[in-house]
């Protein structure tokens, strides 16, 4: 088998992939005990473009924190 053929086939494999990118749950963030976030689910899909708009303090940085790993203390 080429090599462009394997590529083709992992590009047809990539593309029939629905898993979600991610998926994400946070029942509870918090801050010194405040509330920060609470009950947010988030799934994303592969190639699917996602916008996080809100006022400032709402919690997007917060969010994405956990999103990448950054912030594990949630539940
Ligand atoms: N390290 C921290 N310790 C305590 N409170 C924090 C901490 N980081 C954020 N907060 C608080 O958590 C809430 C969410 O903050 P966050 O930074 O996620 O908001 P944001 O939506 O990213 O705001 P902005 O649009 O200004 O960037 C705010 O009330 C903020 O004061
Ligand atoms: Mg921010």
């Amino acid at each position: 088998m080429s090599d462009t053929h394997l590529l083709t086939e992992r590009v047809a494999a990539v593309a029939r992939d629905d898993t979600p990118l991610l998926d994400l749950r946070v029942e509870r963030k918090r801050y010194d005990g405040r509330i920060v976030l609470a009950d947010i689910a988030l799934q994303v899909a592969r190639g699917e473009i996602v916008c996080l708009v809100g006022p400032s303090g709402c919690g997007k940085s917060t969010l994405l924190r956990i999103v990448a790993g950054l912030d594990g203390d949630y539940r």
